[in-house]
């Protein structure tokens, strides 16, 4: 394997509602973040996994993943961005390639892993996973008026995990200004370009009640 994967697990999860932090709440019996990291671990071009946990679960968490996979656990900071970069620094050398990938899309399938990191070896920079935007989209004001309707089959609904090379991802996190929700968008704003391959409707984001809802659902038809 020639790829690294952070994967940023330390969350509060408010959207969840009350409870312990996101990653480690169950799903099927599990935490969020053992489904995630053992589909990770079962792309073959997967080296390295590094986790980004809550800082008073850093120890509970080495425990829960140690008879998944091999990992890295480092404490992770206050905005995503932050658990990225302090799973970025424990990186070992090797690994030319980078992927970033959400703990709360447990059920994101090892074949999203790999096609994702085979961009990234096929000479991209930077690599997202997308889908298209199902819902009309309109911008809005202040008030909820509505300004205009924007052009759905233009827009993309972004994924992870995304791929990088190595020393892009490098710089763009030491270049980083204020906190973005996904690391691309570090990426752009240093001028690098960023390509799109398609994404999986089994690599949602378990955000809400809903989803967490949803994804229960999925596994026990057999996702
Ligand atoms: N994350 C992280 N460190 C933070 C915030 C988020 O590692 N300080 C991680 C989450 O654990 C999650 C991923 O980033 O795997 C995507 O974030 P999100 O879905 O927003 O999760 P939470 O921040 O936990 O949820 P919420 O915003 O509802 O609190
Ligand atoms: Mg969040």
């Amino acid at each position: 394997g020639d790829v690294a994967v952070l994967v940023p697990a330390a969350g509060a999860g408010v959207r969840l509602g009350p409870g312990a932090p996101k990653a480690l709440r169950p799903l099927a019996g599990e935490p969020l973040l053992v489904h995630a990291v053992r589909r990770i671990a079962a792309a073959p071009s997967v080296h390295t996994i590094v986790v980004a946990a809550p800082a008073a679960d850093v120890e509970a968490v080495r425990g829960m993943l140690a008879p998944v996979a091999p990992v890295t656990v480092v404490p992770g900071g206050a905005e995503r961005q932050a658990s990225v970069a302090a799973a970025l620094a424990a990186v070992p050398g090797g690994p030319e390639i980078v992927l970033v990938h959400d703990a709360a899309r447990a059920l994101t399938p090892p074949e999203l892993v790999e096609s994702v990191a085979a961009a990234v070896r096929g000479g991209h920079d930077a690599v997202i996973p997308v889908l298209p935007v199902v819902d009309t989209v309109k911008e809005v004001d202040a008030g909820e008026r509505v300004l205009g309707t924007v052009d759905r089959a233009a827009l993309r609904a972004v994924q992870t995990p995304q791929g990088f090379r190595r020393s892009v991802l490098t710089a763009a996190h030491e270049a980083a200004g204020d906190p973005l929700t996904d690391d691309a968008g570090l990426v752009e704003k240093m001028g690098v370009p960023v390509v799109c391959v398609p994404g999986s409707e089994l690599a949602l984001k378990i955000t809400r009640p809903f989803d967490l809802a949803l994804a229960e659902h999925l596994l026990a038809t057999g996702a």
